[in-house]
Formats: structure tokens, C-alpha cells, sequence
């Protein structure tokens, strides 16, 4: 079965290019069909590049959390997306957009969960002096970087390692761990229904 992706990013967005990159492979069974973001994000640079079109929407342009969601869903939704990657994606999504979602709803994490779930992963891993960290894939449910783990790697931080440093080491396995899932996903040997059973 080939997948059809609908990617979420906040930022650069150097996941989403190696997903790119590795869905020019016709043999890799997924296609990202839309990029999404909740603003002009610096990765829609990649979108242009491999010719995959965008949507951009702002929580700001939004009375509510919940309208704003309740947009950001059916620019989705016009995808018909068969899975949905947050990759990068830095606001928390409303309870009913990850409802209408979830499980085929998946995140990127910089840290083995549940070891350092939020927004500062790599700098609360450093903050607590710990020997090694990690990157996660797993579910999107309705609490913070708490659903059913995909899979996960651990990474080791060196001495001297700063916030920079340390995300740039642990970028490229979360890519590995990213592509892996879909390729599981896609091959049926992922039911991301079972993991949250
Ligand atoms: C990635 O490390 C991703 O796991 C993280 O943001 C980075 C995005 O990098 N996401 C989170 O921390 C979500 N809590 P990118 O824009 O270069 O792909």
C-alpha cells in the first residue's frame, strides 16, 4: 500500500526533507501529498523544491484554540490523507483534531520518551545532566508527547555537548526512526491502532 502523507512542520523542517528525499524512491511506499504549518515556515522552502503544495495556518488569525484547530483540520482533511506527520510541529492540537485523527496521527520527538516530553527536549536533557537521551517516534494523543511509542533510539550526550550540538546529533536518527515507521506502517508490520491497546 502507498501511503499518502500530509506533513506538519513549525520550523526548518530537515526531517521533512529527508522524508522527501527518501519518498523519491519509487519503491518507498508513501508520498507526501501537502505540507502544513501554523505559520510562513522556513521549511515550505523545501516544499516548493520537490514541488509538494502548502497550507499555512496562523493561531493568531483565530478567536480560539478550538476554530483554529477546527480550520487546520479541514485544510487536512482536503488531502485525505491516509497518515498525518507532525515533524517539527511546535503547538499542542486540540483534543478534537486529534480525535478526528489519531492513530493515524504520528510525531517526531527529540528525546526517548517519556523522559523529557514538551518543547525543550534537547535543553532539559542537558539541564538534567543525564549521560544519554534519545528520539521518539509515537502516536499523537491528547496529552503532551504521551501516546503509544512507535519506536525509539538512544543517544549518547558527549561532554561539551551543547543544546545545537546534541539536536544536530540526534536529528538524523529521529529521520531514520521517521522513515522506518512509515515503511512499517506502509508493509503492515505497524498497526498504530494495536499500540495504544
Ligand atoms: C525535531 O527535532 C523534532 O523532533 C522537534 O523539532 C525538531 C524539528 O526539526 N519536535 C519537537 O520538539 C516536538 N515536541 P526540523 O524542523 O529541522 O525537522
Amino acid at each position: 500500500m502507498v501511503l499518502s502523507l500530509v506533513v506538519l512542520i513549525s520550523g526548518g523542517g530537515s526531517n521533512l526533507r529527508a522524508l522527501l528525499e527518501a519518498s523519491e524512491d519509487v519503491e518507498f511506499p508513501a508520498r507526501v501529498v501537502a505540507i502544513g504549518a501554523d505559520r510562513d515556515a522556513d521549511g515550505f522552502a523545501h516544499a516548493e523544491e520537490f514541488g509538494i503544495p502548502t497550507f499555512s495556518v496562523a493561531l493568531s488569525n483565530f478567536p480560539d484554540r478550538e476554530t483554529w484547530g477546527d480550520a487546520l483540520l479541514a485544510e487536512i482533511e482536503l488531502w485525505g490523507p491516509d497518515l498525518v506527520v507532525l515533524s517539527g510541529f511546535m503547538k499542542l492540537l486540540p483534543p478534537r483534531v486529534v480525535d478526528a485523527l489519531s492513530p493515524r496521527l504520528i510525531n517526531t520527538h527529540p528525546a526517548y520518551l517519556p523522559e523529557f516530553p514538551g518543547a525543550h527536549a534537547v535543553r532539559d536533557a542537558l539541564v538534567a545532566e543525564v549521560t544519554e537521551t534519545g528520539a521518539s517516534v509515537i502516536v499523537v494523543d491528547n496529552g503532551v508527547d504521551s501516546g503509544p511509542i512507535v519506536s525509539q533510539q538512544r543517544i549518547p550526550v558527549l561532554p561539551g555537548d551543547t543544546e545545537a550540538t546534541l539536536h544536530e546529533r540526534i536529528k538524523p536518527v529521529e529521520r531514520e526512526l521517521l522513515i522506518q515507521a512509515i515503511l512499517d506502517v506502509a508493509n503492515g508490520v505497524v498497526d498504530l491502532a494495536e499500540l495504544g491497546r
